[in-house]
């Protein structure tokens, strides 16, 4: 069982991406042969067109990958722009990927409906992601919610390649989502991201996060009253961070009432300390020692190459090129 994912250096890491992605990653490699994760600066330039920037914040991801608990000697943790070899899988797919599965593709949609300029590399960045997948044989791949559909094109990218080139040539992927955190929300309800700027972040300083977590929307329940668990964003967050054992006692403060909003948010806000303070540590000790991060790097490149070496010299081989 071969598991990668990666995650875009676009922002500073927020508790939607722990949930929806890192967390799990984290317990993968406990249980999978083989993982695969890494920071994926190439498809971040669809956003980010300042060199200095995304080299930073590149770095940085691979730093709280390494904080949040992705340990180099289970996973191959690296960074998408050293293996260059994806660009060049990227292409050879996309001579076989139809004009009209991009064109489906909800993601370019929503990113210009958000503003982002729409580029060619934006429009085929379904194609680059189904490349860093299969480049190394993939079988499954955690993402949250929102990757569905970028999983259903890699699969019909690869058996279109397969059906041209060789049966069995790349391994059709699955996607792994977990049901329950799906999607994280953010302090204004909606979906947690970047994006939205209604995100809390990771490793925010403290006073700064507490801020945010004492603006999340509530309604106007009184005190006394019960508060409505359904839709309400403090609820859903509460329970991503309380303990199984304490649940039912948080759960009473909403549905019997007699808790206000604001305590229930300075609980929050304990709890996301406590579940980040050695991360947070850690990762203050990463940043003063760049050198052994950039080593990590460099020895994950070179273990992906082993495998990517040889997936691309059968590809390569299969269409015609190269030798
Ligand atoms: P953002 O939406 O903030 O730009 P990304 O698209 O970079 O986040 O997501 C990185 C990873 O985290 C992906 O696997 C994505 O599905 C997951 N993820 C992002 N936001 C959430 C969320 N609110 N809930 C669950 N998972 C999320
Ligand atoms: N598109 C993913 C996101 O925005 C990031 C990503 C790029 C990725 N390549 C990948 C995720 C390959 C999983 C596998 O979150």
């Amino acid at each position: 069982m071969r598991i990668l994912s990666g995650v875009q250096p676009s922002g500073n890491l927020h508790i939607g991406n722990y949930f929806g992605a890192i967390r799990q990653f984290v317990r993968m490699q406990e249980e999978a042969a083989e993982c695969f994760f890494f920071v994926a600066d190439l498809h971040a330039m669809t956003t980010i067109h300042n060199g200095e920037e995304l080299r930073e914040k590149a770095f940085l991801v691979a730093v709280d990958f390494l904080s949040l608990g992705l340990d180099p000697a289970r996973s191959v943790i690296y960074r998408q722009s050293d293996v260059p070899e994806v660009t060049e899988l990227a292409w050879m797919l996309s001579t076989v990927t139809p004009m009209g599965l991009l064109q489906r593709g909800h993601s370019y949609k929503d990113k210009v409906a958000k503003g982002i300029a729409p580029s060619h590399g934006l429009f085929a960045y379904p194609v680059l992601m189904a490349a860093d997948i299969l480049i190394v044989r993939a079988d499954k791949v955690p993402v949250g919610k929102d990757q569905k559909q970028h999983l259903e094109m890699t699969r019909d990218i690869a058996a279109a390649f397969n059906q041209q080139y060789g049966a069995g040539l790349l391994t059709i992927p699955e996607e792994y989502i977990l049901p329950d955190v799906a999607v994280v929300p953010g302090i204004d309800g909606q979906k947690m991201s970047k994006s939205y700027g209604n995100t809390l972040e990771i490793f925010a300083p403290e006073n700064e996060l507490r801020k945010r977590v004492m603006s999340i929307v509530t309604d106007s329940t009184p005190v006394e009253a019960p508060k409505p668990t359904r839709g309400n964003t403090l609820y859903a967050l509460l329970k991503l961070f309380t303990p199984p054992a304490e649940w039912p006692a948080t759960k009473r403060c909403f549905t019997e009432g007699g808790t206000g909003y604001g305590e229930l948010k300075k609980r929050l806000f304990g709890l996301i300390l406590d579940t980040f303070r050695e991360a947070r540590r850690r990762r203050e000790e990463l940043l003063r020692d760049r050198g052994y991060v950039e080593a990590v790097l460099r020895d994950g490149r070179d273990r992906a190459k082993a495998v990517i070496d040889g997936v691309m010299t059968d590809c390569r081989r299969a269409c015609g090129i190269g030798r």
